[in-house]
């Protein structure tokens, strides 16, 4: 559905039907797909112009270009990226994930964000990146799939877990569905997911900022994926609070 919302080929039938029902419910939905894409896009730069070149990307998607290693290695051409993510149609299209710089290095694991102790334990993390330095950690627009209630270990749990996971200095990078501008579309939305067998749950500001509990907000702290540290493009673009319906931001690990 993402793949499709961003314009993507890599989607079928199914996909698009479950697309025209949440586009009946909430039309904005291209938009917020948009900004989420973009707030990735800035955020990676960000990190990687700070001196990141360690990323863990899970919950990757269906490879859509600039893809999250494109964007850091056009600032610093050795980095390395861990993507991960647990749709079989996303491996199938892995290779694109695998185009690595000369200089850096990519690596694909297929696994489950709900079992982050097999995500930190799979031997192409540990040839890929050196845990011991910092690492950004990218969970955009997956901790939404990740719903209250749930066998296994709740979202706040699982980011708990890898955070502990990374050494000082490391990055979280979180962008997450949000109903606190409009709860009736987030809702029918919510129940469009869930009627196709995606389980799904938007979360308030609060909820959200509590994924960073103990590490440091870089400014502009919890933002509408639009408004994180807009470039120009997107500082001249109309985009509402509603439209985007994403809260995004990025702290580092304290020493
Ligand atoms: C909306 S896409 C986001 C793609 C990309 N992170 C971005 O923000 O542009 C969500 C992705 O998360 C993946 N995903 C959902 N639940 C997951 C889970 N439990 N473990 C790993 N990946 C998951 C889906 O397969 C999908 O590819």
């Amino acid at each position: 559905m993402y793949d499709y919302y961003l314009g993507g080929r890599t989607n079928f039938t199914a996909d698009r039907e479950a697309v025209g029902k949440v586009m009946a419910a909430f039309p904005a939905a291209l938009v917020a797909a948009r900004a989420n894409r973009d707030f990735m896009h800035r955020s990676v730069r960000y990190l990687a112009e700070h001196g990141m070149d360690q990323f863990l990307d899970i919950g990757t998607g269906i490879p859509t270009s600039p893809n999250l290693h494109e964007v850091a290695q056009s600032v610093t051409p050795g980095a390395r990226i861990v993507y991960v993510d647990n749709d079989p149609i996303v491996l199938t299209h892995a290779q694109a994930l695998l185009t690595s710089s000369p200089e850096g290095r990519t690596a694909y694991v297929h696994a489950d964000l709900g079992e982050p102790e097999s995500i930190l334990a799979s031997p192409e993390l540990a040839k890929t990146l050196d845990l011991g330095r910092p690492v950004a950690l990218s969970l955009n627009a997956v901790l939404h799939f990740i719903a209250d209630g749930r066998e296994g270990l709740s979202a706040h749990q699982i980011v708990d877990t890898l955070k502990d996971a990374l050494a000082p200095g490391s990055a979280l990078v979180i962008s997450h569905g949000t109903a606190d501008f409009s709860p009736v579309e987030a809702t029918e939305t919510t129940q469009i997911y869930r009627a196709v067998g995606t389980s799904a749950q938007p979360r308030s500001r609060k909820e959200i900022e509590a994924f960073f509990e103990g590490w440091d907000l870089v400014e502009p702290g919890i933002a509408v994926t639009h408004r994180w540290r807009p470039d120009e493009a997107d500082l001249l673009s109309d985009i509402s609070d509603a439209e985007a319906c994403c809260y995004a931001a990025v702290a580092i690990k304290p020493a």
